[in-house]
């Protein structure tokens, strides 16, 4: 790549990352043409989308994506990772409470007999698919707090990390197709895509790297 290309990139990177992870997701939520309803729930409603669109940005903000990073000082990569993912992931936490806390202003049903009926809602697929996602979101937050005090190696961390965002991107995002009310088909292909090539990004990097030390064998 030439070193004019790579400042052009360098320069870019942050333009192309507010697009694609807040700029073309805020079009399609402004774009679709659901049934509004009061400020507060959109207003929920579009903070959960972008934690969404944070969670997938970072297979993007890691060494798996060296390609287009790599006019950035890795280090200062991975401080805004570190940042997007413990404050994206405390958002996502309170997701559940968030669903049911518009409740409070309206009559009918409390905000917490309806948190107990959404999380005993075990035969509703999409919700399933939610509590999953959840759970190993929790992990994956739980193991990077506390790194230095697990028996791994920084590597080994990173891999047991990596392979965990896998599962969990896979598990959140089968979640919001089936149950988010702004995932249209064209969302939904756009949401897929970028988690596709996010975790295929991860994987190429580690059969790579597979391959290059069979070869020193
Ligand atoms: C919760 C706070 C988080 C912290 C403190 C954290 C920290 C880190 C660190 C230190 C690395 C290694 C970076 C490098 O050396 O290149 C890393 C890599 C990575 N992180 Fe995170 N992360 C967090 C959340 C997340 C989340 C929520 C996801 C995905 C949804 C994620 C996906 C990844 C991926 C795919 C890698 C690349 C793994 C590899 O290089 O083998 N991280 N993270
Ligand atoms: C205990 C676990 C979870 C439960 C019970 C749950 C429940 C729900 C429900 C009921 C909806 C539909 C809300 C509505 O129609 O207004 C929803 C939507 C959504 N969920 Fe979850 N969820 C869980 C975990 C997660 C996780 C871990 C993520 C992480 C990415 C997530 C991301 C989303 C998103 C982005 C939407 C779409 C929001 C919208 O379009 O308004 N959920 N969830």
């Amino acid at each position: 790549m030439g070193i004019i290309m790579e400042k052009l990139i360098k320069k870019y990177n942050i333009i192309i990352a507010i697009v694609v992870f807040i700029g073309i997701p805020l079009l399609f939520y402004s774009l679709g043409n659901y049934p509004r309803r009061s400020i507060l729930k959109e207003s929920i409603s579009i903070l959960t989308i972008l934690a969404l669109f944070q969670m997938l940005s970072q297979f993007y903000l890691a060494r798996s994506n060296k390609v287009m990073l790599q006019a950035n000082k890795m280090a200062s990569v991975v401080k805004v990772h570190k940042f997007i993912g413990y404050f994206f992931v405390s958002i996502l936490l309170l997701h559940p409470i968030l669903i049911v806390f518009p409740r409070y202003f309206e009559s009918g049903v409390e905000p917490i007999t309806a948190l107990i009926a959404l999380l005993t809602s075990f035969d509703n697929t999409g919700v399933l698919l939610g509590m999953i996602a959840y759970v190993l979101m929790l992990i994956l937050g739980l193991t990077s707090l506390m790194r230095n005090k697990l028996p791994l190696s920084y590597k080994s961390w990173r891999v047991f990390h990596g392979i965990l965002s896998v599962l969990f991107i896979g598990f959140a995002t089968c979640h919001v197709i089936s149950l988010g009310r702004h995932s249209s088909f064209p969302f939904s292909l756009y949401i897929a895509g970028v988690a596709f090539f996010g975790v295929l990004f991860l994987l190429k990097m580690y059969f790579s790297k597979l391959i290059k030390r069979k070869g020193d064998i």
